[in-house]
């Protein structure tokens, strides 16, 4: 019996503010992954400048493929095609990932496959676990996403709830901001959580009305700017530590109540954390908690998969190649692209 291919693919992420590349074996295993932050240079805009981010791609995004190739000690000649995500993102930012691809993709006469974001955050799952398979309740939390997702199949989604307002990162980044913790807020809220009292001080778990499994953070954003305005106006101290773990406790409660509960009402005992938020150690915690008492079976990537890479576009792709996607040359940014719901 002949015996099977592997497939390997080169995969590029551009989205925001991170150069990535990975090559990543039969969707599961990760040859290698590279990644080159620009978050030091955007600190000092306190948030990420789309067209700076734009200008480092394009700086970067070469050596930071070359550098993915030669870790993995594979040359194109080995690839079985190219990934990249085309959007959701900046779409400068988006734009030199995909010529790249594109470019990548006519020189080797190898095929191209665009990916969703969103697919990718998910997809680092299964690099993380490689038992698990759909169909399982995703939570997805990053920058610009707060989506609570059932994965029906591997290119099936839906969305069940989500933001009504800010992101849950966006939150994070926010308040983090008005505490004088700068950018990025939710590692900096994270860490200074861990000195504070998550008791401290109450702020509001957003329900939305009808809508059980939609969020809302805008409130509890509004919430923390009132205490720390109001402390200001009596001069009492602010203690960030209390400040930062209240308020992610806040956060975090509400995104294991939807979660949990969604599971519970789609009777899939399975549930995975996915994007930037989910590497934050109080949800992982939580979520944690919550799944050994109702029973549920746990996923989570480990941090360095939850925020933006490029081993998750090369998972993601894997399971569109498989099903036989292929972009063409005309293939184009699409910033506000939609996941795929059936
Ligand atoms: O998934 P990601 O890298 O990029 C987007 O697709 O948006 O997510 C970035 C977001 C930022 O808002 C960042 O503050 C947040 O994830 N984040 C965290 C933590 N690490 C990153 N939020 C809370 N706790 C963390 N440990
Ligand atoms: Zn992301």
């Amino acid at each position: 019996m002949e015996e099977k291919k592997d497939i390997l693919i080169l995969a590029i992420e551009s989205s925001c503010d991170e150069t990535a590349a990975a090559v990543v074996k039969n969707g599961r295993e990760v040859l290698s992954n590279v990644i080159s932050s620009q978050i030091a240079l955007h600190t000092l805009y306190g948030g990420v400048v789309p067209e700076i981010a734009s200008r480092k791609h394009i700086e970067n995004i070469n050596g930071v493929i070359l550098q993915a190739l030669e870790d993995a000690n594979v040359t194109l000649k080995d690839l079985s095609a190219i990934g990249v995500t085309y959007g959701p993102g900046l779409v400068g930012a988006l734009l030199v990932g995909v010529a790249e691809a594109k470019a990548i993709s006519y020189a080797a006469k190898l095929p191209l496959v665009g990916v969703h974001h969103i697919e990718g955050h998910i997809a680092a799952n299964y690099i993380e676990d490689k038992e698990l398979t759909p169909p399982f309740v995703c939570l997805v939390v990053s920058g610009g996403h707060t989506h609570l997702v059932v994965v029906k199949d591997y290119d099936c989604y839906e969305i069940i709830g989500r933001t009504r307002d800010d992101a849950a990162g966006e939150a994070f980044d926010k308040v983090a901001r008005a505490i004088g913790l700068g950018y990025p807020g939710g590692p900096k809220i994270d860490k200074a959580a861990r000195e504070g009292n998550p008791e401290a001080i109450h702020f509001p778990r957003a329900k939305v009305a009808d809508a059980p499994y939609d969020f809302s953070f805008s409130g509890v954003k509004s919430a923390v700017l009132n205490y720390l305005n109001g402390c200001k106006m009596k001069g009492e101290p602010i203690i960030e530590a209390d400040v930062a773990a209240s308020f992610q406790r806040a956060v975090c409660e509400v995104l294991v109540s939807h979660a949990v509960q969604a599971v519970k009402d789609y009777h899939l005992p399975k549930l995975a954390l996915a994007g930037g938020v989910a590497s934050n150690s109080e949800l992982r915690r939580l979520m944690k908690e919550a799944c050994e008492r109702e029973g549920i079976a746990f996923y989570y990537p480990s941090p360095g998969l939850c925020t933006d890479n490029a081993a998750m576009i090369g998972a993601a792709a894997y399971y569109e190649y498989q099903k036989g996607t292929r972009h063409g040359l005309d293939l184009n940014a699409v910033p506000n692209l939609k996941l795929l719901e059936r």
